[in-house]
């Protein structure tokens, strides 16, 4: 295995549609390998395969369950904590709900800031193996589904914010290495 480079914004790859997966080879699986090793040394709960310069439809998600984030009451464990999962060619077939959650992500480095997702999504997949599943995500599953689904098709999390949001994003990136403090370091 090996740890990827990953991309941050900008970048045209961050902002490409990426690619439906024909082959569930030797190949892919390697990828989907890295993809889940790059994911742990970086830090995130989620990964997609534009963050790491490639433009397959693939994205690797593992949420840790932590008794206490900073500052917040016990978080409540979920069925999904602790799993590795891989999504190739996921689309959503189904929302519910609103949720507001403080985003980040491994491209845009010290940036996180809340946004509007839908709090249940219902989402089919195939493994690395080109193996069909489905399944009903909640929580932090779901913003993090809603956010590498996004990635894979070439939106980032600047773009779901208002302009007003977006534009102060574009202004504390354009001064990256000044400290900016932050509540969640819950990256994807
Ligand atoms: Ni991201």
């Amino acid at each position: 295995m090996a740890v990827l480079d990953v991309v941050l914004w900008p970048a045209p790859v961050l902002e490409t549609r990426a690619s439906e997966v024909s082959e569930f080879n030797a190949g892919l699986r390697q990828f989907v390998a890295n993809m889940h090793e790059t994911m742990h040394a970086a830090g995130g709960i989620g990964l997609a395969a534009n963050q790491v310069g490639d433009l397959r439809r693939v994205i690797t998600i593992e949420i840790p369950w932590s008794e206490a984030r900073d500052g917040e009451e016990l978080e409540a464990k979920e069925w999904w904590h602790n799993k590795t999962f891989t999504f190739v060619n996921p689309v959503i077939t189904k929302k519910a709900g609103k949720f507001k959650f403080q985003e980040g992500c491994l491209s845009f480095p010290d940036l996180f800031e809340f946004v509007d997702r839908a709090a249940e999504v219902w989402v089919s997949a195939k493994d690395e193996h080109g193996k069909p599943f489905e399944l009903h995500a909640n929580g932090l599953l779901a913003v993090c589904l809603q956010h590498e689904i996004d990635h894979i098709d070439g939106i980032v999390f600047i773009d779901r914010m208002s302009r007003l949001k977006a534009n102060m994003a574009r202004k504390k990136l354009a001064r990256r290495g000044a400290p900016i403090t932050t509540t969640d370091p819950v990256k994807a």
